[in-house]
């Protein structure tokens, strides 16, 4: 077989890889054809081009594949940012599409009645939010959080905790000692606690569904 042949077919099995991977990650058909076709086809067709010309080998090619596939695999780019009230669509669509599970009311009347973090991916589409008060009734000096909600095909890429880093460093700017919120129940509650305990905020012995951080202990 030619070094050509061989890298193509390469290439095509590597395609096919790459594309169940996306697709095993929770991604929608819709967004692994735009990876496919905005980040891994680019890559790959340069791949094939290098070997055509001689410029590089067939072993050079399945390096230069490995470590983009390890790339897509791991990377998540995202940013953080408070919302404002220009995101109110931004945080409906993202209701819609089950990232989070807002009290919706108060989006469709255009307010933004407690403070919301939002990350972002490099399309600005928001992957996680989260919903929290720095300055809640009882004035015992604890910011809660509300919700919080990552997008399922983005998570364990470290948006969940840069999300309650975020808050809990602007409520700790604020004056406030504590964070703490309610764990919800139901399916999934041992990952909530999992990640909530991996964030460095635990539960008092007489109330497990509560989960507490010291501001001033958290990273
Ligand atoms: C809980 C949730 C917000 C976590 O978001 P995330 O972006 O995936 O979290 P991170 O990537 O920051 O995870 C940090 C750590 O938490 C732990 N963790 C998170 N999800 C986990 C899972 N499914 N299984 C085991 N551990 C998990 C891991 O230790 C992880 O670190 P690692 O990936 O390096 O091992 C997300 O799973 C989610 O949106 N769940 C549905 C909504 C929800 O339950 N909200 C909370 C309401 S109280």
């Amino acid at each position: 077989m030619s070094t050509e042949k061989s890298s193509r077919d390469d290439v095509a099995a590597e395609t096919a890889r790459l594309g169940a991977m996306l697709a095993g990650k929770g991604l929608t058909p819709d967004q692994v054809a735009t990876l496919m076709r905005d980040e891994v086809q680019p890559v790959l067709t340069d791949a094939v081009r290098r070997v055509e010309t001689g410029a590089t080998s067939s072993a050079m090619v399945r390096a230069r594949i490995e470590a983009m596939s390890i790339t897509s695999a791991h990377s998540m780019r995202f940013h953080i940012r408070r919302a404002s009230l220009d995101d109110c669509v931004s945080i409906l669509e993202a209701c819609e599409a089950d990232v989070v599970d807002f009290e919706t009311r108060d989006l469709l009347s255009g307010a933004l009645p407690f403070p919301i973090f939002l990350a972002l991916d490099t399309r600005g589409t928001v992957v996680g939010a989260l919903e929290g008060d720095f300055f809640c009734k009882s004035g015992d000096g604890w910011a809660w959080v509300f919700n919080i909600g990552v997008a399922e095909y983005a998570r364990r890429h470290g948006v969940g905790t840069a999300l309650l880093r975020a808050f809990s460093e602007a409520a700790l700017r604020a004056g406030r000692t504590h964070v703490a919120l309610r764990i919800q129940d139901g399916d999934g509650m041992e990952v909530r606690r999992v990640f909530f305990r991996r964030c460095g905020l635990s539960s008092p012995d007489d109330d497990d569904t509560l989960a507490i951080g010291v501001l001033a202990d958290l990273e």
